[in-house]
């Protein structure tokens, strides 16, 4: 028995090896695989699928001992105290028969204990850097506690703000989620692993953020060219930056839901891109396929699921309930089930946790908050605010008797945003308390509204208050229970009577500052008339206050873009500016009241918009307004003709023409005129922040690689078509003069 025991590793790395790709996307090595063999070898079909159960803990762990000890669970999530995480992994590791210990996961969003600017916020950055600052920071305080894993970076295209969820992603272009998930997949799991790497899990895959009417969970009806195209790139990018899990998603597209499509599960994701890291599923997702009419009984969709490729069951206990059975019975290979424990014991390995399954409780204390971990959270929501309007109101003049009011002007937990399960709202630093730290002596104080959805009819204490101070700020938006997972609106205007309070201070011919904290793009069209300036901050976290009176005050200029395009109305939804041109682009206003009485019917000249909203956003992508002025000059290509492996060389100028210095995010934008299929009017493909001294220009230059320029045409291929480009480079979507080139 013995004999056969040595040769069944190397069997088993042999076989393993023939239906991996070559490179490891995880990095693992032929060590690691040699043990995670060894140990597959050892293990009996009951303890591989209890690897593949994830079940969420609370409460006593004594409640779960049982299970842990009998090997029945491979993962928990949920548990953030470091003691019982280090009691759970004592039931794993010394009273199971195997001691292998437990992944332990939690959705850590934007920040541990010290809460960044939700990730909408953080990718109106532009900043990756930061961005990997900040998952690093985010993984050095929850590892410090136990927890291994993340439910994070959230990579889905969002093209409609009625979706709450919206909050969690970087908006609605593809090259910007992109650069931003892969930031947080390094800044999650660290440049080398160690005992502070903290597994990134891409999710949801794929195309949950298009469901239908932007009501979540809800169906969505993705072409494979759109996929490809739009809503794969960036879970493609982080697979490339060493992602090392994956969790499905609950909405089916086409019909096949996530958690059993094979296509994107093992076609694309294993076979395609040569992901060896593991596939987790969403909360019960597997069950949720009963409920879609995609299965029959727990059974069936434990069945489809672990055929489909998925590796860990969060929480429909389908796995450990019935895969035992189906391997028994022949309707499963246990070659599936081993398939899955590999992957899961290849993160275990990969992350020490054999070695360093514990953790030091009092060293972990200090990690929290730590003032360098808070800097960067300022810093975060200084970069992540956009200056949407000014009239030259802001930055606040010194001396100035400033009235402060609004819901979220001292709304310690709102502020946090969604997603923020370990922030503390005894940590938030709000504006009030900032605003008066910056300004002493010089602030007062009236909510006017004690929290975003209140009703009021008047607001005499509030106009009184305006009425004897020189500027108002009024600090707007969305309790942090409004945006994020299930919190779809159909009407996104501000709630309650928060538009009412800002017409009335307007009424008080004082000069009124609009800063509003939201998980999403509200509609704050009818807001702007009543404000001087308008400064929009998606909710900012621990340090947004102290980061608001920076920015107010001038001490830092507003450099944030916004990431999703703002609409005008709710009705222009779903309205992004990547859209594709259609046979009738919009090209004149023919408003609703420019038409005749019995005006006679036409299709002539008719194009693409409303007759009451236009055609246009309020904001546009990648649009955010300075302290000081920018311009774009000299935008010259190397040349008119380029080969698909050369590369474009842009050369510009941008000067700083204010008085302020200030940071520009530098965009370029590109077309494909024509091609196999009709593609769309701008994409983005490069960004970068470039800081300038007042009056400074510089000389910048932009290399972008041609074959950067391919898509999935026609032929259901990647590759850049020879054609007319035309190129951008601009302070946003809606801006600057094409300049043209060729491919061959
Ligand atoms: C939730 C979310 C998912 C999260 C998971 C665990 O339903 O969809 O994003 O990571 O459950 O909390």
């Amino acid at each position: 028995m013995k004999q056969i025991s040595i040769f069944l590793p190397i069997l088993i790395l042999a076989a393993a090896a023939c239906s991996r790709p070559s490179v490891s996307t995880t990095g693992s090595t032929p060590e690691v695989e040699a043990r995670v063999s060894r140990l597959l070898s050892q293990m009996t079909l009951a303890e591989k699928i209890g690897q593949m159960n994830q079940i969420s803990v609370g409460g006593s762990v004594s409640d779960y001992a049982e299970a842990v000890r009998n090997g029945q669970v491979g993962s928990i999530l949920n548990e953030v105290d470091p003691e019982k995480i280090n009691a759970f992994q004592r039931l794993a590791v010394e009273e199971s028969r195997l001691g292998i210990p437990l992944l332990v996961g939690r959705d850590v969003i934007h920040g541990f204990h010290t809460v960044f600017p939700i990730p909408l916020g953080l990718a109106s950055t532009f900043d990756p850097a930061l961005v990997e600052k900040g998952a690093r920071i985010a993984a050095l305080e929850a590892t410090a506690q136990g927890v291994r894993w993340t439910f994070s970076p959230m990579l889905d295209i969002a093209r409609d703000p009625r979706w709450g969820r919206i909050a969690e992603g970087s908006g609605e272009d593809t090259f910007l989620d992109a650069r931003m998930g892969e930031a947080m997949v390094r800044g999650y799991q660290g440049e080398v692993l160690d005992t502070t790497s903290m597994a990134a899990c891409i999710k949801h895959f794929v195309g949950y953020g298009a469901a239908e009417g932007g009501r979540d969970y809800n169906s969505t009806f993705l072409t494979e060219r759109q996929l490809r195209n739009v809503y794969l790139p960036p879970f493609e990018a982080a697979v490339k930056a060493g992602a090392m899990t994956l969790m499905t998603s609950f909405n089916d597209n086409d019909g096949v839901p996530s958690t059993g499509n094979a296509f994107v599960l093992d076609e694309v994701l294993r076979r395609e891109w040569g992901f060896d890291g593991l596939v987790v599923t969403d909360w019960n997702s597997m069950g949720e396929m009963i409920v879609h009419g995609f299965g029959t009984d727990r059974k069936d969709v434990a069945e489809k699921a672990v055929k489909a490729g998925v590796d860990m069951d969060m929480m429909t206990y389908g796995f450990v309930s019935h895969l035992e059975e189906l391997v028994r019975s022949g309707a499963v290979r246990e070659a599936d089930v081993d398939r899955a424990v590999r992957n899961i014991l290849r993160v275990k390995v990969l992350l020490g946790l054999f070695e360093h399954p514990y953790v030091d409780v009092e060293a972990a204390k200090a990690v929290q908050y730590a003032p360098a971990h808070l800097e960067a959270a300022r810093t975060a929501a200084q970069e992540s605010a956009v200056l949407l309007a000014n009239d030259g109101t802001l930055p606040l003049r010194e001396g100035l008797r400033i009235l402060v009011t609004g819901p979220l002007a001292d709304a310690p937990h709102d502020q946090l945003g969604t997603w923020a399960f370990d922030g503390e709202k005894n940590h938030t630093i709000t504006p009030l308390a900032a605003l008066r730290d910056r300004f002493p002596g010089q602030v007062t104080y009236v909510p006017g509204l004690r929290y975003s959805r209140e009703h009021r009819d008047r607001f005499d204490d509030v106009t009184a208050a305006a009425r004897r101070s020189d500027v108002v700020l009024a600090f707007l938006g969305e309790e942090a229970i409004l945006s994020g997972e299930a919190h779809s609106l159909a009407d996104l205007n501000l709630k309650g009577s928060q538009s009412d309070l800002l017409a009335a201070l307007h009424s008080t011919g004082k000069p009124v500052v609009a800063v509003v904290m939201a998980g999403r793009p509200l509609t704050v069209e009818r807001d702007l008339p009543h404000c001087n300036a308008l400064l929009y901050s998606f909710h900012p976290g621990t340090m947004g206050g102290p980061a608001l009176a920076d920015l107010l005050s001038g001490d830092v200029n507003p450099s944030g873009k916004t990431p999703v395009t703002f609409l005008r109305t709710v009705g222009q939804a779903p309205l992004y500016y990547n859209h594709n041109r259609t046979g009738r682009p919009y090209n004149r206003e023919t408003m609703l009241d420019d038409i005749g009485l019995e005006a006679g019917q036409t299709s002539l000249g008719n194009t693409s918009y409303y007759l009451d909203y236009g055609a246009y956003p309020l904001f546009p992508f990648g649009y955010g307004l300075s302290y000081t002025e920018f311009t774009y000059s000299d935008i010259a290509l190397d040349k008119e003709i380029y080969g698909p492996e050369e590369t474009l060389d842009i050369s510009l100028t941008l000067r700083n023409t204010g008085s302020r210095d200030g940071t520009e995010v530098v965009q370029v934008y590109v077309r494909d005129l024509v091609g196999s299929v009709t593609r769309p009017v701008r994409e983005l493909k490069h960004f970068e922040r470039v800081p300038l001294k007042a009056g400074e220009s510089r000389p910048l230059r932009i290399r972008i690689p041609v074959r950067e320029l391919a898509f999935w045409g026609l032929d259901g291929t990647w590759k850049v078509e020879p054609g007319d480009f035309q190129l951008w480079v601009a302070g946003d979507s809606a801006s600057g003069e094409p300049v043209s080139f060729k491919v061959n």
